[in-house]
């Protein structure tokens, strides 16, 4: 225990290790790094679950018991898209030099969330700790290929110069043996890794990288940093551990580096990303986190929110966000004590453990929008997010008037925690590489204003530690004999700190995010007439080309030159429609999906009546008209629901057809 806290001590005297200094001119608008590593793009890459399968062969069966890895079927040059099938090396390779030849000058640093290892899911072929361990490698290896310096100092005693970015890598649930499970560091895997990514690990943290498997990165020294963290000790299905409460489990250690150093942060006013693979989903369709774990990080999150700016996900394949509600904060909390995690010993499901792969019932996407739908609207006096510019209209009013039209106002603001809602915190998630769906990736924008300030360079002294002494044995020992343990409540944001880059715009807020998807069933150009059949949610997934007759063997694939799309970009979207990602933005995003109105029959969407479609079966026409009288026009939406659709039509990447997202989420 004494040894654990000397460390994160010595970490933070240590803070991060330096980049050498190899000037690069300006360039137009781009802006100095302060490291001089290279101009800053203001730009960075989420790369998320890539999956690679060595098994995996082209015509094989996507069918649960062949897995893309024998048999006759439809599995593609670059991917079974919508299958449950792993990714061949093909794709890996493909989006790599997409990478490189789009991304690889544009960005800053690159997230990297987790699950580079096949799933285990073919009980012909189990995984073993070589194959998980050199998959991973693999893909570094890859990330090198892109993103190294190739300057021939590979073997000097700083690798952590040897790429032209921060890389931040974060370990998924398939990364390790059995997957989910990871007992308390150290341990095999924290050791095999911190060797795996001694390039991306900060020299000073690697003995304490070997203690949990979280690090931080200052991404831009003095300014931003990212934090990789450990979700694993956070899940409730890994059964070697449990849950945030007791000092001797990694997640409340974890918890507490994260206190530690995200005072640390504040108290030298850099600010921070967090980054991880399993998201904190808590609904009761889906849940991925022990709740004291959730309880602890979503304090910090409120405690903290002058400092973080975001946090990312994968894991989960479909690409959404949450909000946490800092509303759902239990008062045992926000008083700083916890019993221990309630499901102690609570036999986990097979279906839990067993589960190697993340679908979700349609109730997790309904449960979310009602959720949303509870988001207060405002006041039709104020224009918000962009401030409260209702209030000449008010003053134009008769007195009384006015006074009601400024409650309402006040209202509305009390609701969402003022006029940067303050209530809430957002997580990103993004969907992976492993074409479940169509493979993806993105590229947030960050504002880079008054980075290029001469101030921002060398390295500030490190400051004193504000937090030596604050968590010491006595204080361990005596709250092992309470049944509630006792936490240390982070600092607020003092009463004269303005809010943070996730609430207000300013420098460091995230502007935007790109996403891109590749439509493989275009590219692997096996099946060109399209034909959807309806994959269930449930089970093993065959995917979109399921039942359809496949090439032979020894078809010679005739794929189309491999590319990435952009699916939408959150500014440039008629939808969406989101100047920027604070919350504000993000919280009226939310109420407007979750301000879903099912079309009653008199007053849907209408189409002009077409001429009945004949040539068709009795049947297909009878589904159709059925169909239209309970949505309207596939794909015609009202104004109101349009933002719902959309929102889903993305978590499926484009994948599921409109009618049965409106058959499936349209109620
Ligand atoms: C993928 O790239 C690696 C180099 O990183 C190469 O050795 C391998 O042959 C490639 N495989 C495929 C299927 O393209
Ligand atoms: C970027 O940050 C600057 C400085 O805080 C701020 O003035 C500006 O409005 C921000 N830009 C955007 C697009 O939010
Ligand atoms: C993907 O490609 C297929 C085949 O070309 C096409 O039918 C389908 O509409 C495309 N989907 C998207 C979302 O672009
Ligand atoms: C498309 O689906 C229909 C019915 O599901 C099937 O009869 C037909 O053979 C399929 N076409 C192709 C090209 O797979």
């Amino acid at each position: 225990m004494h040894g654990f806290w000397c460390l994160v001590l010595a970490v933070l005297l240590h803070g991060v290790s330096s980049a050498p200094n190899q000037q690069t001119p300006l360039q137009g608008s781009v802006v100095q790094r302060p490291d001089s590593r290279r101009p800053l793009q203001g730009r960075f890459l989420h790369v998320t679950d890539f999956h690679p399968d060595r098994f995996y062969e082209v015509y094989t069966s996507t069918a649960e018991d062949a897995a893309c890895h024998r048999g006759q079927g439809p599995a593609g040059m670059y991917g079974a898209e919508t299958s449950e099938c792993d990714s061949p090396i093909s794709l890996i390779n493909e989006t790599m030099t997409w990478i490189e030849h789009n991304l690889k000058d544009k960005i800053d640093f690159v997230i990297w969330t987790g699950d580079s290892a096949r799933h285990d899911n073919d009980e012909d072929i189990p995984r073993n700790a070589a194959q998980v361990v050199g998959s991973n490698e693999m893909m570094v290896q890859k990330m090198f290929e892109v993103f190294g310096k190739h300057n021939g100092d590979e073997d000097d005693d700083d690798p952590n110069n040897d790429y032209t970015v921060p890389i931040i890598p974060s370990f998924g649930n398939n990364d390790i043996l059995p997957h989910n499970v990871m007992a308390k560091g150290p341990n095999t895997w924290t050791r095999t890794y911190s060797r795996i990514w001694r390039q991306f690990i900060p020299e000073a943290q690697k003995h304490q990288f070997e203690q949990g498997g979280w690090y931080n990165v200052e991404v831009i020294p003095n300014k931003l940093a990212v934090f990789s963290l450990n979700t694993l000790y956070f899940a409730d299905n890994n059964a070697a551990v449990d849950g945030c409460a007791s000092p001797s489990e990694p997640g409340y250690r974890q918890l507490e580096w994260m206190r530690i150093q995200l005072q640390f942060m504040r108290d030298r006013g850099v600010k921070a990303i967090l980054t991880g693979h399993q998201p904190p989903v808590r609904q009761d369709a889906k849940t991925l986190w022990d709740e004291t774990c959730w309880q602890k990080y979503t304090l910090w999150l409120r405690q903290y929110r002058d400092v973080i700016i975001s946090s990312h996900y994968g894991h989960f394949n479909y690409d959404h966000f949450l909000l946490q509600d800092f509303e759902d904060l239990d008062e045992d909390t926000k008083r700083g004590r916890m019993e221990d995690s309630s499901e102690d010993n609570a036999p986990i499901s097979a279906t839990e453990t067993d589960d190697v792969h993340t679908s979700v019932s349609s109730d997790y996407w309904l449960e979310l929008r009602e959720t949303w739908s509870d988001l207060p609207k405002p006041p039709k006096s104020m224009t918000w997010p962009e401030g409260e510019s209702g209030v000449d209209v008010a003053q134009k009013k008769k007195k009384s008037a006015a006074k009601k039209e400024r409650r309402k106002r006040a209202k509305f603001l009390s609701k969402i925690g003022g006029t940067h809602a303050e209530r809430f915190a957002a997580s990103f998630i993004s969907a992976s590489v492993v074409p479940n769906l169509f493979p993806t990736t993105r590229v947030f924008e960050y504002n880079t204003t008054g980075l290029e300030s001469p101030l921002a360079h060398g390295r500030t002294k490190t400051p004193p530690l504000a937090q030596k002494g604050e968590l010491n044995e006595n204080d361990l020992d005596a709250r092992k004999k309470n049944k509630k343990h006792r936490f240390k409540i982070p600092d607020p944001p003092s009463k004269s700190t303005p809010p943070g880059p996730a609430y207000s715009p300013q420098t460091l807020s995230l502007l935007r995010y790109t996403q891109y998807y590749a439509n493989i069933t275009h590219i692997n150009n096996d099946f060109p007439s399209e034909n959807t059949s309806d994959a269930s949610a449930q089970g093993w997934n065959e995917g979109k080309h399921k039942g359809k007759k496949p090439h032979n063997k020894d078809h010679e694939p005739q794929p189309k030159k491999f590319h990435f799309q952009v699916h939408y970009d959150t500014r440039d979207d008629d939808v969406y429609q989101l100047p920027d990602l604070t919350m504000p933005r993000l919280v009226d995003l939310a109420r407007r999906i979750g301000d879903f109105k099912p079309v009653e029959d008199d007053e849907m969407v209408r189409p002009e009546s077409e001429a009945l479609l004949s040539g068709e079966s009795a049947m297909a026409d009878k589904k159709k008209k059925k169909h239209k009288k309970k949505h309207g026009k596939p794909g015609k939406h009202t104004k109101r629901n349009l933002p719902w659709y959309t929102f889903m039509r993305r978590a499926f990447v484009e994948t599921k057809p409109i009618e049965e997202i409106e058959e499936q989420f349209g109620h």
